[in-house]
């Protein structure tokens, strides 16, 4: 594998490949990720993974200087995959001078839930990713499903741009117990890390009452809260969405038989852990 970090590098590297298979990362690489390695082998090749921890998507008070980070290890598991180029660039290779031209995802999508709760996340993603894509040129890129919201924007993105790179989405990958893996489970003490599936039942159990023909979303919404409060969290948001748009369904929607996803945010102790399932 071969580990870059200048973007002229990486073009001379994958100068004529046309059908590179990229997966963008922040590193801290667990199973969730190497799926989606493996899921990228099978649209394309080379596949060309990228670690960046972009400081343009988190809020001040977030987590960007403690986010894990543990190069050596993310190198030996992309090896095993058989990525054929890291790009790992510095923030000097990829903001050698302020990022002044940013990528701004509609209100109805970048300010809604995810976007809500971290105001310029989304913003921040876009403008990393339409950076990153113009780097590897990519005829195919993956992105999982764990990050909803996130999966959508691009796509909108890649789609009202005319990129050449079709977005391909991945199975959220979990653990035995349910939690859906992440960089930031790490954070987790270990009473917490036993604790952290209820979100993910919580959210099962939502998706039966919806299947089982509950359709009053506001109550089932406020009474997983409520579960959640109970157990100890703080949760941000637990909402029935509609698949196609994120947007909640009206009365007519529902009766329709709209296809539907249910979306949470919720902290646990310090933690903050996101998680959906579709209905
Ligand atoms: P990061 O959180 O490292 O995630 C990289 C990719 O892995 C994203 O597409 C994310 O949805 C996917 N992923 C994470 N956990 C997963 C799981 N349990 N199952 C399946 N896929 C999983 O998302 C980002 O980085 C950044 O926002 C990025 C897109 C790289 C832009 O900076």
């Amino acid at each position: 594998m071969k580990i870059i970090s200048s973007i002229e590098e990486l073009r001379d590297q994958l100068r004529g490949q046309l059908r590179t298979a990229f997966v963008p990362t922040m590193g801290n690489l667990h199973e969730g990720h190497l799926s989606l390695m493996r899921l990228a082998r099978t649209h394309g090749d080379p596949v060309v993974a990228s670690i960046f921890v972009n400081r343009l998507q988190f809020g001040p008070n977030e987590d960007f200087d403690k986010y894990p980070r543990t190069f050596q290890a993310d190198i030996d598991k992309l090896e095993k995959e058989g990525v054929y180029v890291l790009f790992a660039p510095t923030e000097k290779d990829l903001y050698p001078e302020p990022q002044e031209y940013r990528v701004q995802p509609p209100d109805d999508l970048g300010n809604i839930l995810e976007g809500e709760f971290r105001p310029g996340f989304f913003t921040g993603v876009t403008t990393v990713v339409l950076k990153l894509f113009s780097c590897v040129q990519p005829r195919v890129a993956v992105f999982g499903k764990k990050d909803y919201q996130q999966l959508m924007i691009v796509r909108n993105m890649a789609r009202q741009f005319a990129l050449p790179t079709e977005i391909i989405a991945a199975e959220t990958w979990r653990a035995d117990d349910g939690l859906a893996l992440s960089s930031r489970n790490g954070y987790l003490s270990t009473d917490e890390r036993a604790e952290a599936p209820a979100l993910y039942k919580v959210l099962n159990q939502v998706a039966d009452e919806v299947r089982g023909g509950h359709l009053d979303v506001l109550q089932l919404e406020r009474k997983a809260m409520d579960a959640l409060a109970q157990r100890g969290w703080q949760p941000d948001y637990i909402s029935i969405r509609k698949r196609m748009d994120l947007q909640a369904p009206s009365a007519e929607d529902l009766a329709q038989g709209e296809k539907l996803v249910v979306v949470a945010a919720a902290k646990l102790g310090k933690t903050r852990l996101i998680d959906n399932l579709e209905i």
